[in-house]
């Protein structure tokens, strides 16, 4: 088992990947089982995962992320939560996103743990993805789509991070 320090600086936004390994389903599963047990509001666990594999849909979803490596991934996970579902505060804040955030990140982490590559996209056009998802974009909105597979070179797990000083984000009032 990876310490996780040591995980976390593994995982890095990958945008190449192995385009002739295929990800292995039960290796899929475990990183979902991960994702599964991320904390949320109340509980609510307001998220969704539509696993998209299949090459007409793939293309089809690359047409709402046209860059040419987002079509390199075997593939995408699109993470879509349920504003129905999602705790709201009494002040009326929907915490749909937050939930969604800390899944995505086990997703993210549990993946990397597994020699898979990930990537956040949120710069999607999100009307052309909820047509290929076949959500309506209110009730249900898509966060992430998360491109998902074994990247073209390896070496990109030890890229250096690019980080804001401790001293620029931490303070003690
Ligand atoms: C909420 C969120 C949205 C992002 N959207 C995109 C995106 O649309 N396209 C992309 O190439 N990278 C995207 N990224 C990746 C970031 O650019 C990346 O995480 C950041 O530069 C730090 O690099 P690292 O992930 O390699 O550590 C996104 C990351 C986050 C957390």
């Amino acid at each position: 088992m990876m310490k996780l320090q040591d995980l976390v600086s593994k995982r890095v936004s990958v945008r190449s990947f192995d385009t002739t390994r295929v990800v292995e389903n039960d290796v899929l599963d475990e990183v979902f089982e991960i994702a599964r047990l991320a904390p949320s509001a109340c509980n609510k666990q307001p998220w969704r995962l539509v696993v998209v594999k299949s090459k007409s849909k793939l293309t089809e979803l690359s047409a709402a992320y046209d860059r040419d490596w987002f079509k390199t991934a075997p593939v995408v996970l699109a993470v879509v939560v349920d504003h129905t579902e999602s705790w709201h505060r009494a002040d009326g804040k929907d915490h749909a996103d937050v939930d969604a955030s800390i899944f995505v990140e086990h997703l993210c982490l549990a993946a990397a743990e597994k020699d898979l590559g990930t990537c956040w996209v949120c710069n999607f056009n999100p009307e052309v993805a909820n047509r290929v998802l076949g959500i309506d974009g209110v009730e249900k909105e898509l966060v992430a789509l998360v491109p998902i597979g074994y990247p073209s070179d390896n070496s990109v797990f030890s890229k250096a991070k690019i980080r804001k000083d401790m001293s620029e984000i931490v303070s003690e009032i």
